[in-house]
């Protein structure tokens, strides 16, 4: 069974998941930048990560995944917001939504990731009342993403991904 482990990271938290879902894998995955565009014939299983942009797969994702016909994949994703947030699940369901009806998705995994500290001081100039402006409710949150992805994300990604190639090992996915 071959996987391809193809991610999309800005400033480095998806990278990190990406590298622990590879010690999944091990040598029966490849592991590979989206920006080298990899083809994804001759694989199993694709296993596709993105940083959340504006609630749904960052651009670049947005174009691998799109591009993809007739495989088995799974989606992993960080972002800024709680992982167990409506904002996390619509996020990941929008990327969901962009897969073609010819693949099969066999499941996904979403960690918190701290947040760009240029786009953060951004929204700390923003006036009260704007949508993005500092709140000590989004404060908080930032705060806690700055501790993301930690060793109990790697290992809730890792164990998903366990799963997922149990499953597919057994042949019931
Ligand atoms: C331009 C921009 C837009 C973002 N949009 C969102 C968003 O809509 N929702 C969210 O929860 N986090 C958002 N984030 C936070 C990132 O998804 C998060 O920090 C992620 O872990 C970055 O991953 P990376 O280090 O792999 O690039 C945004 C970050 C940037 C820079």
């Amino acid at each position: 069974m071959k996987t391809l482990i193809i991610y999309s990271s800005l400033t480095g938290n998806t990278r990190k998941v990406a590298e622990a879902v590879k010690e999944v894998f091990g040598d029966e995955a490849d592991i590979v930048p989206v920006e080298e565009k990899p083809l994804a014939d001759g694989y199993d299983l694709i296993a596709a990560g993105f940083w959340v942009d504006r609630g749904t797969a960052d651009k670049k994702a947005q174009d691998y995944i799109t591009g993809l016909r007739d495989k088995k994949v799974a989606l992993f994703a960080t972002l800024g917001a709680y992982p167990d947030s409506g904002h996390a699940r619509k996020s990941m369901d929008n990327a969901r939504s962009l897969l073609d009806g010819s693949n099969q998705f066999i499941g996904s995994f979403i960690c918190q990731g701290k947040i760009d500290p240029r786009l953060a001081e951004k929204f700390k100039n923003l006036p009260e009342g704007h949508p993005h402006a500092m709140t000590p409710e989004r404060a908080a949150r930032y705060h806690e993403a700055a501790k993301h992805p930690d060793e109990a994300d790697l290992a809730k990604a890792k164990a998903a991904f366990a799963t997922i190639r149990q499953k597919l090992r057994e042949g019931s996915l």
